[in-house]
């Protein structure tokens, strides 16, 4: 069979990144350019400075990955992008470019969403196996999601309040670390014990989660003990929130791989970047005889690669965008 070279667009948040992806699990050519040292001095991300960032360094991004690529845009079968879940005028301008590229060159379009692509990541030089189960963990989204095949999904639980990597973005915040505070947040608990008792998150026997309770205890806690001029040892706050917050993951997908004797564990999303977090899901893959996928670093956060990774299995299927695609803020897998 023929090569199939996909270019593939992501914009939905704050990382401009395009990709050259071959067969749907080979990177020919991968540029992200971060505005996360912009978004730093707000605390977050600020939705129109996003945009704005975007429409400025896109056509750049392009330049920059055909260089590596070696190639044209002539050369690749099909142009794909993110069209949800995230930030409305973010993902426009991606789908707007996309678009003009698909139209000038007359190449299929093709629309993913951005949470299959997170899922899709663990297929760049690798493969999927299912049945899996999927765990995505991100800035916006908490869920277990059950796949049987290429693109059938089951939901069996998500968060019922906040995404956990947004609980770890406002716990960063509260103890003074910049954003984005994952990261910030695994650093300090390097150093730190687990020795503050926090809620554990929800203590019930669905696959559901919630973080909001644990988010608050926390920031409770800091303005208590601030109010009472006590110093908090934050690399210790640190390290109890994320040992909370994982444990919840954890003891969920136990149930999960108890109940349904899957094999194959996914973790997908910016917060499986976390070592402590992915140490921790494969004990409990390894206690359970499962086998744990992990997508590399890199493809972990946001990223054009595993856009087209995800695009793959659509090209295959001709299942192909009109050029009137529009944008979604939010959308589920299933
Ligand atoms: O998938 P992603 O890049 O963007 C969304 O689609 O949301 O995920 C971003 C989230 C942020 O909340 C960030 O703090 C979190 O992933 N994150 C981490 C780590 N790296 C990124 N959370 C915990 N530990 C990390 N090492
Ligand atoms: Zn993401």
């Amino acid at each position: 069979m023929k090569d199939v070279y996909i270019l593939s667009i992501e914009s939905s948040c704050d990382e401009t990144s395009i990709a050259i992806v071959k067969n749907g699990n080979e990177v020919v050519a991968l540029t992200i350019l971060t505005q996360m040292d912009t978004h730093a001095e707000f605390g977050g991300v600020v939705p129109e400075i996003a945009s704005r960032m975007h429409t400025e360094n896109i056509t750049m991004v392009l330049e920059e990955t055909l260089r590596k690529a070696k190639m044209g845009v002539e050369d690749v079968d099909a142009i794909a992008v993110t069209y949800a879940p995230g930030l409305l005028g973010s993902l426009l301008v991606g789908i707007e470019f996309a678009k003009v590229l698909s139209y000038v060159y007359n190449k299929p379009l093709i629309k993913v969403n951005h949470l299959i692509g997170h899922i899709y990541a663990n297929k760049i030089n690798d493969n999927l196996h299912f049945p899996c189960l999927a765990l995505i963990i991100s800035g916006g989204h908490t869920e277990l999601i059950k796949m049987t095949g290429d693109y059938e999904f089951e939901l069996m639980g998500e968060t019922q309040d906040d995404a956990i990597g947004e609980a770890f973005d406002k716990v960063a915040r509260v103890i003074g670390l910049k954003y984005p505070g994952g990261p910030n947040i695994e650093k300090l608990a390097l150093n730190g014990k687990p020795t503050y008792k926090l809620p554990k998150p929800v203590n019930d026997d669905s696959y559901n989660f919630s973080y909001s309770g644990l988010k608050s205890s926390v920031i409770n806690l800091v303005h208590n003990e601030e109010q009472r001029g006590n110093i908090i040892n934050k690399e210790d706050l640190a390290c109890s929130f994320q040992y909370t917050a994982v444990e919840e993951l954890t003891r969920k997908l136990d149930m999960a791989l108890k109940n349904t004797n899957i094999k194959n564990i996914i973790i997908a999303g910016g917060v499986s970047a976390n070592k402590y977090l992915r140490e921790e899901i494969n004990k409990v893959c390894l206690k359970n005889g499962a086998k744990l996928n992990l997508p590399e670093f890199i493809y972990c956060t946001d990223n054009a690669a595993m856009i087209g990774a995800a695009a793959y299995p659509l090209y295959l299927k001709k299942d192909f965008a009109d050029l009137d695609l529009n944008a979604e803020s939010t959308i589920s897998i299933c």
